[in-house]
């Protein structure tokens, strides 16, 4: 078992201070939506500090690299004092405990989401027993939205302005402009 962990652009890993609580908000985040980010801010609220952690999986080629979505996140979360973004490869329990995490977080937008949800957090309390998964829902009108299927509006050339912040819209523009 294994993990590393990338601190990448600089953003900085402070590290856990004694008595701080800290969670995970691990995913793909290819790219971050508003569901996404309405998770985010839940999870700062009931955390002293959260660490949102972008999976690296070399077998699932993404629309956005490693670096990009980090930074799309950083952009989309920086007003909040106590969320750091990094990216980590390996095991979710491993890179969770090494950072002094008590939880994961994950959200949780409707039925269809609950059986891989239910199986990922049952399978992570195995290999980790003291870390929780802490499920949360993000507001109603953004239950229907996923990476995915804003990545096909906008390869369509619908509008997402509504559903990603900012820096993403901008992120997707460029990127089907370039045909990618
Ligand atoms: O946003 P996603 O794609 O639903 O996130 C899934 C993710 C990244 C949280 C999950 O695939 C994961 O935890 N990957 C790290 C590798 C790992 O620990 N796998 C075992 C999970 S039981």
């Amino acid at each position: 078992m294994g993990f590393e962990i990338f601190d990448l652009a600089g953003g900085g890993l402070r590290g856990v201070e004694k008595g701080m609580r800290l969670a995970i908000y691990p995913g793909s985040f290819d790219p971050i939506t508003n569901g996404h980010v309405d998770v985010i801010s839940r999870a700062a609220s009931l955390f002293d500090e959260v660490l949102v952690a972008v999976a690296i999986n070399d077998a699932k080629q993404g629309l956005f690299t490693m670096e990009e979505r980090v930074e799309m996140i950083r952009a989309a979360t920086g007003r909040f004092p106590n969320v750091k973004v990094v990216a980590f490869e390996g095991l979710l329990v491993e890179f969770a405990r090494k950072q002094g995490a008590v939880a994961v977080v994950r959200g949780l937008r409707a039925v269809s989401d609950f059986e891989f949800e239910f199986q990922m957090a049952l399978m992570n309390r195995k290999l980790e027993p003291a870390i929780e998964t802490v499920f949360l829902t993000p507001r109603e009108e953004y239950t229907y939205l996923s990476s995915r299927i804003v990545k096909e509006i906008a390869r369509l050339g619908g509008p997402v302005d509504a559903f990603v912040p900012g820096p993403v819209v901008e992120g997707l523009r460029k990127r089907l402009r370039m045909g990618g």
